[in-house]
């Protein structure tokens, strides 16, 4: 598969109807039975890391931004190539009237924005073709964005360096073969060695097939 046919394939899944059911199959069902890393994991990382500035790349149906932000006065913005996925996330959270950016992260952004205070990026990684050295150069896209001292965070499913279950290693594989996911080479360590080398703080823990992470910009 060419590259811009793979970029293409990683998000076009993502149809009104795919979404629809989105929320039960990923977050209820595959998350706990398969990648062995329950959604409420998933969403106290994101509640501990989220700010009042915070950008969303990746958005799906907006789950997690619907269910960890607080009530609160904020500036919030969405970002994601596929505009099925946010018009569902952006209804979702039109109480916070977001910034909407559609965008592939994988190319130049130029987004005519102000930076933000954190930066999530969940379940993004394992759709984006590549090696993870690749895909990696999001980050320094994305830092851009960031204040000094931001945080970035998220989560992936990896193939390497964590224990697959029979179910996810048939998932994983078909999920691989029809370009949903690109993560056959994804190793929690290139993905240790790729924050590390660009952002202080690095945390990542590995729940099942999930590595949740966090990095910050700069050292303040
Ligand atoms: C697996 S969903 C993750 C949704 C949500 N963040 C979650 O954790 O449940 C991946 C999202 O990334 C988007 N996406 C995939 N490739 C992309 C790319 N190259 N640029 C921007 N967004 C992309 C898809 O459209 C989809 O909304």
């Amino acid at each position: 598969m060419k590259h811009s046919e793979a970029i293409h394939a990683g998000q076009a899944i993502y149809t009104k109807p795919v979404l629809s059911i989105y929320d039960l199959w990923v977050l209820g069902f595959s998350n706990s039975v398969v990648w062995r890393c329950p959604t409420k994991n998933l969403r106290h990382h994101y509640r501990k890391h989220v700010t009042l500035n915070h950008l969303d790349v990746g958005v799906g149906t907006g789950y997690y931004l619907d269910k960890c932000l607080l009530e609160q006065k904020r500036r919030l913005a969405l970002l994601d190539l596929n505009n099925n996925s946010l018009e569902k996330a952006a209804e979702r959270v039109k109480r916070f009237k977001p910034e909407i950016y559609q965008a592939d992260i994988l190319s130049p952004l130029n987004l005519p924005c102000k930076p933000f205070d954190s930066i999530s990026i969940n379940y993004l990684f394992h759709c984006l073709p590549g090696a993870i050295k690749e895909k990696a150069t999001i980050l320094d896209s994305l830092s851009e964005y960031l204040h000094e001292g931001g945080k970035i965070f998220g989560s992936t499913i990896l193939s390497h360096g964590v224990h697959q279950n029979f179910a996810a290693q048939k998932l994983m594989a078909f999920y691989n073969n029809k370009g949903i996911f690109t993560n056959t080479r994804d190793h929690r360590t290139g993905l240790r060695d790729e924050l590390e080398s660009r952002f202080t703080n690095v945390k990542i823990e590995v729940k099942g097939c999930v590595a949740l992470f966090s990095a910050q910009k700069g050292d303040r």
